[in-house]
């Protein structure tokens, strides 16, 4: 059966308080449409705003440490992602596995932290360009979910992004046969590490999704729905992607 699709948006660093009002356009468009689930990943700062501002629409993190306090500077724990009114986070997406050094391991135990606490975790995962050029896209996909899909992730609880390096921001997209083909790899990835329950996560894939591409890209096989970066930030940017993952 197939499973319900997610569309999820990452604002990475952007958004504050005057963004408030396409948060509540989105949102408002996503309950006008129940056949998809919708989503927001914030900046922890707009977590709080939008969560009352939007009550019942699924908001998010867009990184969380494993732990639950500490001496951890700079860093936002599960619970405190819960209190300001999460019910997703985002870990492993390229920008922090590049600019923070993060490692699959690190991810894999940032995933278990966020299931353990409540949150879904949306594990990303992608190669990069030169890997791609080399071969080397689904080896280095397969191993990346290996090292950060926790056994314990359920379909209820946890969902994958592929999402390739060289595809986000660029305005780049893969072909709709190289994502089936990747998409393939990561179930059958998924099976051989979660056993049957691997059938139940979604896959989304992300990169340059926009309204023009989107509903080639969300109805390639194995494609469960998307995640959104420079698309999501504008209500009619994003509305139509929404839309795409219905008809
Ligand atoms: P993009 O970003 O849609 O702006 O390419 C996607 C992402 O990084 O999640």
């Amino acid at each position: 059966m197939a499973l319900k699709k997610l569309v999820a948006g990452n604002w990475k660093m952007n958004g504050r308080r005057a963004d408030l009002p396409e948060i509540e356009a989105i949102s408002a468009a996503a309950a006008t449409h129940p056949g998809v689930d919708v989503a927001l990943g914030l900046p922890a700062t707009l977590i709080g705003p939008a969560a009352s501002a939007v009550p019942g629409f699924a908001i998010g993190g867009q990184d969380c440490h494993w732990q639950a306090a500490g001496a951890h500077t700079g860093c936002v724990s599960v619970d405190m992602l819960k209190e300001a009114g999460a019910s997703f986070v985002i870990v492993g997406h390229s920008e922090r596995r590049t600019d923070n050094h993060e490692t699959s391991a690190e991810i894999c135990q940032k995933a278990q932290a966020a299931m353990a606490g409540g949150l879904m975790a949306i594990i990303c995962v992608g190669e990069t360009e030169a890997q791609r050029d080399a071969g080397a896209a689904i080896s280095v996909v397969t191993e990346q979910l290996r090292a950060s899909v926790p056994a314990q992730a359920t379909g209820a609880i946890a969902a994958i992004a592929y999402e390739p390096v060289w595809a986000i921001g660029t305005g780049r997209t893969p072909s709709a046969a190289d994502v089936a083909e990747m998409h393939a790899a990561i179930r059958a990835e998924l099976t051989a590490i979660l056993g049957a329950e691997g059938a139940n996560l979604r896959l989304l894939y992300g990169g340059s999704v926009k309204a023009s591409n989107a509903a080639e890209l969300l109805h390639v096989p194995n494609v469960d729905g998307a995640l959104v970066g420079g698309a999501s930030l504008k209500a009619a940017d994003f509305v139509p992607i929404i839309e795409a993952a219905l008809a």
